[in-house]
């Protein structure tokens, strides 16, 4: 993708969960402004495909978000790559496989698994990357939050979510002083393989209908809030999350 925007140029991003879906649009798009790309993802096979098709100034780091080991690893080989590390965005989860369960019979290890990548895993990467960010004179991060955190009927993967949006508030305190931003979206029901299996079609109808702007949002659609508050235009931004939704959410 070509663009005469360069925001990125020279600076570095990891986007975990980046072998598919919205993470792969938000390494392509990192990567077309002129970013230092790391797809850090737990597919090897999807990582390194994206990687390899984006080339030069491309890594894929095989990560596991769920441990501090790994992602620990991942900051470390971002730095030995290119240097430092100025952007994160948090955006693997476990979403299309997810098991279909509510918070009173869900399997215990279950639940402490996803409960370990899907909200534990953004502070992971956020303690790992942190240091180097700082040392490189701050940064910026985003995390991938849900409309489900705010309609507080979607069991453990809502939980997980509210999660994030608290992580969010939290670590934007936790971070300013070392000039570290951390901000999140909210999307809303988005046309990805894996929410494609996880609501079926007869499911979205009703779903779509209900929203202001009346179809599915596409990838796409979350790239220019999610680069916008990676960039030095949100500069004064910090402990934000921002739906990007059709308008499922409404607020007054
Ligand atoms: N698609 C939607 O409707 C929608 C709506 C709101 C929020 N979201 C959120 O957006 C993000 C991306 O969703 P998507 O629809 O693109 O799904 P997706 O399944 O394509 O993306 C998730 C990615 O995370 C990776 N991953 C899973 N566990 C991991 C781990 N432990 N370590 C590293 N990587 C891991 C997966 O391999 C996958 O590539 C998720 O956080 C999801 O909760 C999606």
């Amino acid at each position: 993708m070509a663009t005469d925007v360069q925001r990125f140029g020279g600076k570095t991003a990891i986007v975990t969960g980046a072998g598919g879906g919205i993470g792969e649009a938000y390494a392509r798009a990192l990567h077309a402004e002129g970013a230092n790309v790391v797809i850090a993802e737990l597919n090897d096979e999807a990582g390194q495909a994206v990687a390899d098709d984006l080339g030069d100034r491309a890594l894929f780091v095989s990560t596991d978000v769920a441990d501090p080991e790994s992602t620990d690893a991942m900051a470390t080989a971002t730095v030995d790559a290119f240097g430092g590390i100025d952007h994160l965005v948090n955006n693997a989860a476990i979403f299309g496989d997810m098991e279909l369960a509510g918070l009173t019979n869900v399997d215990y290890d279950y639940l402490d698994r996803f409960m370990k990548v899907n909200m534990m895993g953004a502070l992971h990467c956020t303690r790992s990357v942190m240091r180097p960010m700082g040392k490189g004179g701050g940064g910026s991060i985003v995390n991938q939050s849900s409309t489900a955190a705010w309609m507080g009927i979607s069991g453990f993967y809502g939980l997980a979510k509210a999660g994030i949006n608290f992580l969010t508030t939290s670590l934007a305190h936790e971070l300013g002083h070392r000039n570290i931003r951390i901000n999140a979206i909210a999307p809303g029901p988005t046309d990805t393989a894996a929410m494609n299996k996880q609501v079926p079609e007869a499911f979205q109808d009703p779903m779509v209908a209900a929203l202001a702007i009346k179809r599915l949002g596409q990838p796409g659609d979350h790239v220019g809030p999610v680069l916008f508050m990676l960039s030095d235009e949100a500069g004064w931004m910090t402990g934000h999350v921002m739906a990007v939704d059709g308008g499922q959410i409404t607020r007054i």
